[in-house]
C-alpha cells in the first residue's frame, strides 16, 4: 500500500497546531481556576457560593479554614449592605 508521503506535513501540521491549541487553554483555564479543574452547569445557588468565596479570600476558587472573616467582610456584597444586617 502506498504511503502518501506528501500529505504527511499538512496532517503534521494540523496535529501539531491542534495539540498547541488544546494545550494552551487547558493550561489557561486551570491557570483562571487557581489549577483545579472547572466548574461546569454552575447554578444561582454556585454563583453565591461563588460570590462569597471571592469576598472571603480574594478569588472565585479560593478557599480558606479559619473562622475569621477579612476587614470589610460585612459590607463588601453587593445586596447586603445595609446596616444591622447580619
Ligand atoms: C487538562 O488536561 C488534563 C490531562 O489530560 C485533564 O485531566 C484536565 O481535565 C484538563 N483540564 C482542563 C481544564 O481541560
Amino acid at each position: 500500500m502506498p504511503v502518501p508521503w506528501e500529505a504527511l506535513i499538512p496532517f503534521a501540521l494540523l496535529t501539531a497546531m491542534f495539540g498547541t491549541a488544546g494545550t494552551l487553554l487547558n493550561v489557561s483555564t486551570k491557570a483562571q481556576n487557581q489549577g483545579k479543574a472547572p466548574r461546569y452547569r454552575i447554578d444561582a445557588w454556585d454563583q453565591m457560593m461563588m460570590d462569597r468565596d471571592r469576598r472571603l479570600t480574594g478569588h472565585k476558587r479560593g478557599q480558606k479554614s479559619t473562622t475569621e472573616t477579612p476587614e470589610g467582610y460585612k459590607t463588601s456584597s453587593v445586596w447586603y449592605t445595609g446596616e444591622g444586617l447580619e
